[in-house]
């Protein structure tokens, strides 16, 4: 049985995705947020999973927040990560403790729109297709090996809002597979390429 930690900031729709999925051969943990009001955190008690705060606002700065995180995941001896809506920038540091044990998913097709506002850069930039990655987190924001992607269209009357409903629908198929593919133990990392030889999903 391997060990999953998510870290959730807010609303943990894809945290609740991943639980609802019943991965084989995977157990959630620990549910961990940043934000002592993270509405996910009360969907997860509801569920039966231990969770946690750790408010950053009470570290004096990124590292001791970090090192403080590293300790709580660790009571949970975790084989995968995941950051889940997670809104912080994590250290070098915790990347390098958590390497290829750690995913995250992002609403866009990577590499582009990386960081913030991703839908209504999309809007902007005139893209005909927009949607989520699933990836690695290395120490560069959002640039980890991509372990899948899925697309949806931009339509003419998207607005910001109406493209992150269609986008998160589809986090929610795509994500919660990553991580099945994760447990299952077959995905070989090369370079910035990331290789499935179970494709169990
Ligand atoms: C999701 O759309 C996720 O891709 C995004 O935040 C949302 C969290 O929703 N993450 C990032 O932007 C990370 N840079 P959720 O809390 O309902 O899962």
């Amino acid at each position: 049985m391997k060990n999953i930690v998510i870290l959730i900031s807010g609303r943990g729709s894809n945290m609740q995705a991943i639980v609802n999925a019943r991965i084989a051969g995977a157990r959630v943990a620990a549910v961990i947020s940043n934000r002592p009001q993270a509405a996910g955190l009360t969907w997860a008690q509801q569920n039966g999973i231990a969770t946690a705060v750790l408010d950053h606002k009470e570290f004096a700065d990124r590292d001791q927040f970090d090192a403080a995180l590293m300790t709580l995941i660790d009571q949970h001896a975790p084989d995968l990560v995941v950051l889940a809506g997670f809104m912080r920038i994590v250290t070098p540091a915790f990347v390098a403790h958590y390497a290829n044990r750690m995913i995250n998913v992002h609403p866009s097709l990577l590499p582009a729109f990386t960081g913030l506002h991703t839908h209504a850069r999309a809007i902007e930039a005139g893209v005909k297709l927009h949607g989520c990655t699933a990836h690695f987190v290395t120490a560069e924001l959002d640039h980890g090996p991509i372990i899948a992607q899925a697309a949806v269209p931009v339509l003419d009357d998207d607005t910001p809002e109406t493209l992150e409903a269609r986008v998160l629908e589809c986090e929610h198929t795509l994500y919660p597979q990553a991580v099945a593919r994760f447990v299952a133990g077959g995905l070989q990392i090369d370079g910035h390429r990331v290789r499935d030889t179970q494709q169990v999903a």
